[in-house]
């Protein structure tokens, strides 16, 4: 089965093409980031205009990568939120009126359900349920408990700042450029972790909930503090801000594992997910680690709601294709495939 995935949450245009939740045929992205580097951050208006004019483009690309016409397609998916509004109108309205003209059903994703499911991406052995998956991106921090693909119960999730959106703001405290979580990474590798030492964060709560933006003051008081910094100076504060969230998040699966110890692997998804210091603290836990395959599938993509668009059809045949709202502030809990 052939599904179409189209993706446009924040500031990306992603299309991809998926056989069977899997096999990646093409995926294509095309992302305003660069002209919004400057601000560290996004103008949602520019963002939806930027998405209008490529979403063509990326579409015949994605098609033709994947040697396919409308007639190979069974199924398109596409983001129906949580995200930006104007950005997420212009995905569903490509993704109906392409369903109307080539006569083919659509399902409606939410954005979480696309990063759980990234981790099937091009893997041969199937992961086994139940597991542990943390989607860390600059949108959201939170923690699931996974039966199966259509059935999953969230134990904890972040009370305040996103673990994406801590490296983002960190990073632009640095003077790194936006997005703040690859380029802290790249700087931290010239840095001693513990050179600083950031406070942890819900030190005393037991629970798996998450926080951020104690670090992020604590950056900031600490920058304050020591006024013009060297190179060698922020390498270190990258590097130990990073082991600060990194930490955190690994904390929290350790306790999360002594929850649920019949989870049988960590899945870790979202932007954050392509740390790559997050990943080596992860190899040393009792249970398997994975991670999406490749860095772009870590990142919001296309492919990764065409496989959420394959499990949820398998599971629920053409109930999955009963109609759905575009809305830029869905809850987890009322989706098909999410909470049940
Ligand atoms: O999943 P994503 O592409 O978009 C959202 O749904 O938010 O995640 C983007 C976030 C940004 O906050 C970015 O700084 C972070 O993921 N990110 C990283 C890395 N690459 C992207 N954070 C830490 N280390 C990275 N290598
Ligand atoms: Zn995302």
């Amino acid at each position: 089965m052939k599904v179409l995935g189209i993706e446009t949450s924040c500031d990306e245009t992603a299309v991809a093409v998926v056989e069977d939740g899997r096999t990646v045929l093409s995926n294509v992205i095309s992302s305003s980031k660069a002209a919004f580097e400057v601000l560290a951050g996004v103008i949602p208006e520019e963002a939806a205009r930027k998405q209008l004019e490529c979403m063509l483009p990326v579409l015949e690309q994605a098609l033709k990568g994947a040697r396919c016409t409308p007639k190979d397609i069974d199924l398109i998916a596409v983001t129906r939120g949580p995200g930006l509004l104007g950005s997420l109108l212009v995905g569903t309205m490509t993704a109906r009126a392409l369903a109307r003209s080539w006569g083919k059903p659509v399902i409606g994703i939410h954005h979480t359900l696309g990063h759980l499911s990234s981790t099937w991406l091009e893997r041969t052995e199937a992961p086994i349920f139940p597991l542990l998956c943390l989607s860390a991106s600059g949108g959201h921090t939170e923690l699931w408990y996974r039966r199966s693909h259509t059935d999953s119960t969230l134990l904890g999730r972040t009370r305040d700042d996103a673990a994406g959106e801590a490296f983002d703001k960190g990073g632009s405290m640095l003077g790194l450029p936006y997005p703040g979580g690859p380029s802290i990474e790249r700087c931290a590798k010239g840095g001693n972790p513990n050179a600083f030492s950031f406070p942890k964060p819900l030190k005393e709560d037991k629970g798996l909930d998450f926080s951020f933006s104690g670090l992020k003051t604590a950056l900031k008081y600490t920058l304050r503090d020591l006024g013009e910094i060297s190179e060698s100076q922020q390498a270190d504060l990258a590097a130990s801000f990073q082991h600060a969230i990194c930490m955190h998040l690994t904390d929290r699966l350790k306790q999360a594992l002594r929850t649920v110890p019949d989870a049988k692997e960590i899945h870790i998804v979202g932007g954050v997910s392509a740390n790559g210091y997050l990943r080596s603290l992860l190899e040393h836990l009792d249970v398997p680690m994975r991670a999406p395959k490749k860095l772009s599938y870590c990142t919001d993509n296309g492919a990764m709601i065409a496989a959420a668009g394959y499990f949820l059809h398998e599971e629920f045949g053409e109930r999955a294709y009963a109609g759905f709202e575009t809305s830029a502030s869905l809850k987890a809990g009322d989706v098909l495939g999410l909470e049940r």
